[in-house]
């Protein structure tokens, strides 16, 4: 009784305090990265297409944003210079240029660009039919790695990360004839990026997600978080954001199949809190209910199909509407494997969640970054729980300031993306970083801006583990304090030793928290096949799992597993010829779709674990 009418006081302080750092950061932030505020479900709006051919011009001493002294030019290729005369001199033109589609990388659409890492010069013309009392906007789902965007030759910003949507406003910038949108993009790996230089996968460069354009309301329904409070069953929690507005302007949401309609209004800031109650049904992988809901404001509306559902961890359980589960995951990259390349339509997730639907998954890790909306929607829709990630990969520069805001960029751009998909249950802030005072601080940082922007998921990170002895593995970063749930990555039988070597092997997990095993595998080359012990044949392969899979079955705190990964994915770091050539094997899937037998270890174990109710 004490206890739980302590807590009940502490949680309402909690959210007060939570949802008030929340209004603060979102207004705050708000103008930090970017002019323009991230818009909210772009598939919800009234959009123009922009994807399709883009002329290009590849740029590899940035010729077109510097002079001979490198310093930046006044008439750079933004400028979509035409000569006048006979004797003008200009020594570019996109419109006779070669083309590249758009979304897309350049890598691999043109064998050329397999490796280029640098600049190159992306323009769309376009005309547009102005509208009365009509804002517009361009939105780009993804641009890799740093994006200079203008239109008609004026700088509208710079963007930079490389697998989350930026947005600038072009009301005023806009033309009704020949507008033409330049976008310098650049791979360039730095330092102290994120990721910064070395990355196990492939560094695909170029508008690599949709590009559109964004009539909206003079006053418009910016961005919203409609979720279940922490550990709530019943209550609809979050905001709405109205862009433009100030105090008093009224606004509903409505779950008209619930018959649930609330009324809010907006503060100072243009923003209003949410909370009501709401019997609702909850979504579950078994029966991924989305419900339509519809926020409207005097001059806006918008519709979305939102899942309501809660996840918590609780010692070391994890608690999907408040009862046990088990995550029977797998690791993706964001590659369509038969096209190659980036994947990001709505095929290649159908694809790509499809086979791990087959292998028995009820949830994934999308590594090592922020994948497509695409992907994340229709786990929505096809029941399959989900570990997001921003690129804080390897070895980072933790003191430095720059990239720590970078990374928060990222984090916010994601979680603002996504927080209404109630099939990310995991925010995950590292991968294999280094132990060490200032990696602790960056992260911690990172997941306290996780918590603030979104109190209702759980935040996890994918880290090491080390031995205790030669037979006692030990999982006890001290990032863990700070997670809610610990993840780990570990390649017994690959990187450390040989399969059997997971045999003899005991875990000690030093907090009372869910372990997911996000990483473990090995690589095999499709069609090989020779004795268990020969590396590279499927038949080691599936040794590993084997072992594997029987050692993790015996750690008391496991909760989950993705292992490393649905398919082979190119890599740089792979040279190996006549097996790897350039791609990481340890796909259970080949490039060209093939299983090989470890798929089939795996779905065994996932079809057992699914019989046990788990
Ligand atoms: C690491 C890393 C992956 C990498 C994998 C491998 O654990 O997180 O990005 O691809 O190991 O070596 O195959």
């Amino acid at each position: 009784m004490e206890d739980h009418f302590l807590s009940m006081n502490s949680r309402i302080a909690l959210r007060v305090v939570c949802f008030g750092t929340l209004l603060l950061l979102v207004t705050i932030s708000a103008g930090a990265q970017q002019s323009t505020p991230l818009i909210t479900n772009i598939q919800g709006r009234d959009t123009i297409s922009l994807n399709g051919s883009w002329q290009v011009i590849i740029d590899p001493y940035e010729t077109g944003y510097y002079d001979y002294r490198f310093q930046p030019r006044g008439d750079g290729y933004f400028k979509n210079t035409k000569p006048k005369s006979p004797s003008d001199l200009v020594e570019y033109d996109f419109d006779s240029s070669p083309q590249l589609q758009v979304p897309g990388d350049w890598n691999s659409q043109d064998q050329r660009l397999l490796f280029y890492e640098g600049t190159l010069w992306y323009k769309k013309s376009f005309d547009y039919q102005k509208k009365d009392r009509k804002r517009l906007f361009v939105y780009f789902g993804a641009a890799n790695y740093v994006a200079d965007v203008y239109l008609n030759g004026e700088k509208l910003g710079r963007h930079e990360g490389g697998f989350t949507p930026f947005d600038f406003e072009i009301t005023s910038l806009v033309k009704d004839k020949d507008n033409y949108l330049v976008v310098k993009v650049d791979n360039k790996r730095r330092r102290d990026a994120v990721p910064t230089l070395n990355t196990d996968w492939w560094n695909y460069g170029g508008l690599t997600r949709e590009v559109r354009l964004v009539e909206l309301p003079s006053l418009f329904v910016e961005d919203y978080f409609l979720q279940l409070g922490k550990g709530s069953l019943d209550e609809v929690q979050g905001f709405v954001k109205l862009n433009g507005a100030s105090a008093g302007e009224s606004l509903s949401i409505e779950i008209p199949e619930a018959r649930l309609k609330q009324t809010v209004t907006t503060d100072s800031r243009g923003l209003a809190q949410v909370r009501f109650p709401a019997k609702l049904q909850l979504w579950t992988p078994e029966n991924p209910k989305l419900y339509e809901v519809v926020i409207s404001s005097a001059r806006d509306s918008i519709r979305d199909r939102i899942g309501f559902r809660s996840i918590e961890a609780k010692g070391p359980d994890l608690l999907l509407n408040g009862k046990p589960i088990f995550l029977r995951g797998i690791s993706i990259h964001e590659e369509s494997p038969l096209r190659g390349g980036r994947a990001f339509s709505d095929d290649d997730a159908r694809m790509l969640l499809g086979w791990a639907k087959e292998l028995g998954c009820n949830f994934v890790r999308l590594a090592h970054y922020p994948h497509n909306e695409n992907m994340v929607r229709l786990a929505d829709q096809m029941g399959i729980m989900v570990w997001a990630e921003i690129p804080v990969y390897w070895t980072i520069l933790w003191d430095n300031q720059e990239t720590l805001k970078n990374a928060q960029n990222q984090l916010e751009e994601l979680i603002t993306r996504d927080r209404n998909r109630a099939a990310v249950i995991l925010w995950s802030v590292a991968n294999e970083t280094p132990v060490s005072e200032p990696r602790n601080a960056f992260l911690k940082s990172l997941i306290d801006s996780a918590r603030t922007l979104d109190p209702t998921r759980l935040i996890t990170a994918a880290n090491e583990r080390h031995y205790a002895d030669p037979s006692t593995q030990v999982v006890d970063d001290p990032l863990g304090q700070y997670l809610d749930v610990l993840g780990c990555n570990e390649y017994v039988g690959w990187y450390d030793g040989l399969p059997e070597k997971a045999d003899g092997l005991t875990w000690k997990v030093t907090l009372n928290k869910p372990l997911v095993v996000s990483e473990f595998g090995a690589d095999a080359l499709y069609g090989k096949h020779g004795d268990k012990g020969q590396r590279w044949t499927e038949e080691y392969q599936k040794d590993v799992y084997e072992h594997q899979i029987a050692m993790l079955k015996k750690i008391p705190a496991l909760r989950g597993m993705s292992p490393w990964i649905l398919t082979d994915f190119r890599s740089p770091r792979r040279p190996l010829p006549g097996i790897q050539d350039f791609f990481n094997r340890k796909g259970l899937i080949s490039s060209r779709g093939e299983r090989k037998q470890a798929f089939f270890v795996l779905q065994k174990f996932y079809r057992e674990l699914m019989n046990e109710g788990k």
